[in-house]
């Protein structure tokens, strides 16, 4: 191959993946096809809308990108419009954001609906749906208010729920899904009460392993890279269930096996590449983990080994830990220390506290407190970050995931 051809592939590379960005390609998006099915089913019924859920960062946006392209028919024209909800919106200012992309989209679809010009003033619940009900029977608007949780106007919220059971009770043929970051339904949309036979609920669990496998290997095949189960289990294990890991640890490796001229990648590249995933993660995320971390009189240096045990802490479904779970993972760290939870509980309750940038948040009641990390995203950087300074090794972590018979399905020849 020439200099030119690896070029080529590395740029394939960097195409392919996305860790920055939501998946925009139906053949690029992984798995999810309980929760594609259940929002189409919103889409094919009168009278439902969704609402989807999860995590920061679990991959909502993508999902409903993809129901705009699965959800397309030869006789129906799809008007897809998302629209970003920001901290500053009314009622008001969301719907004029969807108002003037759906002009456009229907023109584009070969409609020649002109609509926002007639909204000026306040947008109520009832321009909403005469709006909505001018589509014609073949066509579909799909209107996504994406980041919803971002909206601090309590009203909005209100506004919205009344919509929705506007939209529903008068049978029109649009779908309207909320998305935002959000534990359960309530703490996303209010009043969702009167409209929960209106509502699919559909909440995004983090990444399976089958999952995240597909996310990489159809990646790979498609820049022509070939690799292992070893490499891809450790992708996936370090991901921690969280797509934009995938995508980072997957391209850099990538990158770093391409750099050595080899169109295969190894789990070794990983490491290798561990740096650059580093590098390339949020600012804020490396500054959280040092403020977290550091130590205060230069003796204490256990607060990064308390964290990077709690990142692998046995957790519930909700990604809670208790405190006793740290004990296991922090005594693989050290070996012969016998670490008790009274030596690490005071770090474990500063780890939520404002001085160490409240890393681990404290949820129920004293007698069972849980913990669990604020945002998602730090567990795995913990986790890499131990890697890269060697103060975990590849048998410890690898302890605490417990590996599937990996068939990568790539069929004979890869
Ligand atoms: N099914 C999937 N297949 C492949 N990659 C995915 C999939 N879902 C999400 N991703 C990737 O994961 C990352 C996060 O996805 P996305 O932005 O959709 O998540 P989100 O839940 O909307 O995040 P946020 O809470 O920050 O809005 C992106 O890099 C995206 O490309
Ligand atoms: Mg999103």
């Amino acid at each position: 191959m020439t200099i030119e051809d690896w070029a080529a592939v590395r740029a394939d590379v960097t195409a392919a993946f996305s860790p920055g960005s939501p998946v925009q390609e139906k053949d690029l998006f992984a798995g999810r096809g309980k929760q594609i099915s259940a929002l189409e089913d919103a889409v094919n019924q009168r009278g439902r809308h969704a609402i989807v859920y999860g995590e920061r960062g679990v991959g909502k946006t993508s999902l409903v990108n993809i129901l705009g392209l699965v959800s397309r028919r030869p006789n129906r024209d799809v008007i897809y419009v998302r629209v970003n909800a920001d901290p500053t919106d009314t009622f008001t200012t969301l719907w004029r954001k969807v108002f003037k992309r759906l002009n456009y989209t229907a023109e584009v679809a070969g409609g020649s609906k002109r609509i926002s010009d007639d909204f000026s003033g306040d947008i109520t619940p009832d321009d909403v749906q005469l709006v909505l009900e001018q589509f014609s029977e073949n066509q579909m608007p799909i209107i996504v208010l994406d980041e919803f949780d971002r909206i601090k106007q309590h009203q909005a919220n209100i506004l919205v729920a009344d919509t929705i059971k506007a939209l529903a009770d008068y049978s029109v043929n649009a779908t309207l899904v909320v998305v935002g970051v959000a534990e359960d339904v309530s703490t996303l949309i209010e009043g969702h009460e009167s409209i929960t036979r209106s509502l699919i609920q559909i909440k995004m669990p983090r990444m399976s392993t089958d999952e995240l496998k597909q996310l990489v290997v159809t990646r790979y095949s498609r820049c022509g890279l070939s690799t292992d189960a070893d490499a891809v289990w450790k992708i996936v294990f370090l991901s921690r269930g969280l797509p934009y890991y995938a995508h980072l640890l997957a391209m850099n490796a990538a990158r770093f096996a391409i750099s050595e001229r080899r169109l295969t990648v190894r789990h070794t590249d990983i490491d290798k590449a561990l740096d650059g995933s580093i590098t390339e993660l949020d600012q804020s995320i490396r500054e959280d983990y040092m403020r977290a971390i550091r130590s205060q009189r230069g003796d204490d240096t256990l607060y990064a080994s308390v964290l990077l045990a709690c990142a692998f802490a046995q957790t519930d479904e909700l990604g809670r830990f208790q405190q006793s779970a740290v004990a296991v993972p922090l005594n693989k760290l050290h070996p012969g220390k016998n670490y008790q939870a009274s030596t690490y509980a005071m770090h474990m309750n500063s780890f939520c506290e404002e001085d160490r940038g409240n890393v681990l948040q404290r949820v129920g009641t004293p007698r069972a407190y849980r913990y669990r990390f604020a945002d998602p995203m730090m567990q795995p950087f913990i986790i890499l970050k131990g890697l890269n300074e060697g103060r975990l090794t590849d048998e410890i972590a690898q302890i605490f995931s417990t590996k599937p018979q990996m068939d990568l399905g790539l069929g004979p020849g890869i």
